[in-house]
């Protein structure tokens, strides 16, 4: 498996590069993965790479926090070193000082400390004149993502609006320095709350996932739908879940973001990144990503919070190491579907919910990408799926035998499309 990066945790993104075929396979190998403003030529060089675990370090963009230059101008100056238009450079974002923010975490205190992912630490802090809560994502100047993501991150979040994606709070770009600030998220990120629970921890219930699912679907649909120019995330994950009062989730880490095609064209080109497990295979292969390789990234998400299994599983036994890999020769037979769930669920779920979300998600991960659902279809059945509420206190809630949704007398005629087929041989 695929494991960049400085940090311990599994899950971290990366290049990923051909680990089937890998001497054949032409990858991107360009700093021109970028392209929330405009397109890059760059990005359509392509060139045969022999080193399969390497992530791509931004080197020719590195070196450009030079002395002299004011907080304002060195995004400016990014953007510029990035060949982005600098359009929408962070209007709605607000610059910080840098010492403004080492004085918002106690000059980045270790009990400030809240996780660690590629770009560098991220830490909890207050900005007294906001008098804001907030996380701080510092960028490890040694790291290998970088610049570009931070720019991209930057631009992307200043032209979102929704309540399922994290709010950019502001940045500070001051000589070599790059730091991103957040709302702060509570409830830390869905992958806290599903795997390697620490002992005495409650797991979330089933009606916890369905909700998390449907606002995550959301937020994605309104990166592929209403956003102008729509965006592929590329980096759709547990960890970049982040969870807010009550659980309300909300997509964070737009560093790898991209412009989805534009015209008749179906994908755009560019080096392959993100997280093994979750990687399109389709985009892994051929560099073409499309919003479909989102929705495969999505189905993983949706998977895990069914089973309660990783996306990749170096503890299993090999077959069952990858997610999907396990769980697709199950797919095939409903009677399967019970032995799917998540243990720790004790049996508390309803079964035509969980055949719903299986359904849901064994179309989300097939391999043809034109098979796939659009997000608008998935989100419709997940809210259906979320709207469901169980009840294992109900009377006539056993799992196993009866499904326990609240359903309206009209409720079928409401039943999204996705959930209809997802029933038709379950009756
Ligand atoms: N806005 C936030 N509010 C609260 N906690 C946060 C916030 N952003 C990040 N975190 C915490 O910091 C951790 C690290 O986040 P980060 O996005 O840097 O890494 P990651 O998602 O684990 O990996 P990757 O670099 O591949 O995205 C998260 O798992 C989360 O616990
Ligand atoms: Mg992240």
């Amino acid at each position: 498996m695929g494991c960049f990066g400085r940090s311990r945790k599994s899950s971290k993104r990366s290049e990923i590069n051909k680990e089937v075929n890998k001497d054949t396979v032409k990858i991107k190998k360009t700093i021109g993965g970028t392209s929330v403003g405009k397109s890059d030529k760059k990005d359509d060089q392509t060139q045969t790479s022999s080193d399969s675990t390497k992530v791509s370090p931004y080197r020719d963009v590195k070196d450009e926090g030079g002395g002299g230059v004011g907080k304002e101008d060195q995004l400016a100056l990014d953007v510029k070193g990035l060949n982005l238009n600098d359009q929408a450079t962070g209007k709605k974002a607000q610059t910080f000082t840098f010492q403004e923010l080492s004085l918002a975490t106690g000059n980045f205190r270790s009990d400030c400390f809240l996780g660690e992912g590629g770009f560098g630490k991220v830490f909890k802090g207050t900005i007294e004149k906001l008098d804001q809560v907030v996380a701080i994502k510092q960028l490890d100047r040694n790291g290998a993502q970088g610049i570009r993501e931070f720019v991209v991150e930057v631009l992307t979040l200043s032209l979102a609006d929704h309540p399922n994606l994290v709010k950019l709070i502001g940045f500070c770009a001051e000589g070599d320095q790059r730091l991103l600030v957040y709302e702060y998220m509570p409830l830390g990120s869905l992958e806290d709350h599903l795997h390697d629970l620490p002992s005495g921890k409650k797991p979330l219930d089933w009606n916890t996932r369905m909700k998390i699912a449907a606002g995550a679907a959301r937020g994605l649909e309104y990166l592929h739908d209403r956003m102008k120019p729509p965006v592929i995330y590329r980096d759709l994950k547990c960890s970049n879940i982040l969870l807010g009062e009550d659980y309300q989730p909300k997509l964070s880490d737009f560093g790898l973001a991209k412009v989805g095609p534009s015209g008749d064209k179906t994908h755009v080109s560019t080096r392959v990144m993100g997280t093994y497990g979750y990687c399109a295979p389709d985009y892994a292969m051929t560099g073409q990503l499309t919003f479909k390789s989102d929705i495969y990234s999505f189905g993983v998400v949706l998977l895990e919070l069914i089973t309660g299994r990783k996306a990749i599983d170096n503890t299993r036994v090999r077959k069952d190491q990858n997610l999907v890999g396990w769980a697709r020769p199950l797919f095939k037979d409903r009677r399967n579907f019970p032995k799917m769930v998540d243990p720790t669920l004790q049996g508390q779920y309803p079964v035509r919910g969980l055949y719903q979300a299986l359904a849901i998600s064994a179309m989300c991960v097939q391999e043809q990408p034109g098979m796939r659902p659009v997000v608008s279809d998935v989100v419709l059945a997940l809210n259906f799926l979320a709207s469901s509420k169980y009840d294992p206190n109900s009377p006539s809630s056993s799992s196993r035998r009866n499904p326990s949704f609240h359903k309206d007398k009209d409720d079928d005629d409401k039943r999204p499309n996705l959930v209809k087929e997802t029933e038709s041989e379950d009756q």
